[in-house]
């Protein structure tokens, strides 16, 4: 499969990694093909890292204070790489993402909802730096519904291969 047959984006996600020939990739897509891999990643990472807090949260493990306050300090650097990812407008590129074209479409309204995960997450590392457990819960609940705000508006339902 050639460059040419499919777009640029496509024939990235469908070459094996040991196979990719990155002199055939024009210079100026590479941010692109990194960016919505990285992104992808930085969110698993983000999702895996949430894990035990929701565990904690649905009382499917006891409260722990040093697991909550772990958790909450890498959340709160994870999130702040998080609109880096978006700088470069994927619309179009031909790669499998969920990362709906509204976001370039309405990058405003988006910002804002980064905002509010950003501040989530600083109020998260805060209250479990502190170890206070109840406010902490709280904080947690409102970082998930900061997840949920930005998905319901600006990430598409499928899933990605
Ligand atoms: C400001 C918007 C926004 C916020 C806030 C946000 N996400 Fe996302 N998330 C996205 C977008 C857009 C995608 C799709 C990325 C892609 O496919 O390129 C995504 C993808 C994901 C994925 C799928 C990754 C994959 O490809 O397998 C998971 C899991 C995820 N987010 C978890 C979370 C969690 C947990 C939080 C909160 C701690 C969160 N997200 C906060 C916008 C957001």
């Amino acid at each position: 499969m050639t460059v040419e047959e499919v777009t640029p984006g496509e024939w990235v996600h469908r070459t094996p990694a040991r196979d990719l020939n990155w002199n055939s990739v024009y210079a100026d897509q590479l941010p692109r093909i990194y960016n919505y891999q990285a992104r992808q990643a930085l969110f698993r990472v983000v999702s895996w890292t949430m894990e035990p807090i929701g565990q904690m949260l649905k009382r499917r493990r006891p409260y722990d204070p040093d697991l909550m306050a772990a958790s909450a300090t890498r959340l709160q650097a994870l999130a702040k790489m998080a609109p880096e990812l978006f700088e470069h407008d994927t619309r179009g590129f031909g790669i499998p993402t969920r990362a709906l074209d509204l976001i370039w479409e309405d990058k405003a309204g988006f910002d804002r909802k980064m905002r509010t995960l950003l501040a989530a997450t600083d109020t998260l590392a805060a209250t479990g730096l502190a170890q206070d457990r109840a406010r902490a819960l709280e904080a947690a609940i409102a970082l998930g519904q900061a997840c949920s705000d930005c998905h319901s508006t600006y990430r598409a339902q499928h899933k990605v291969p």
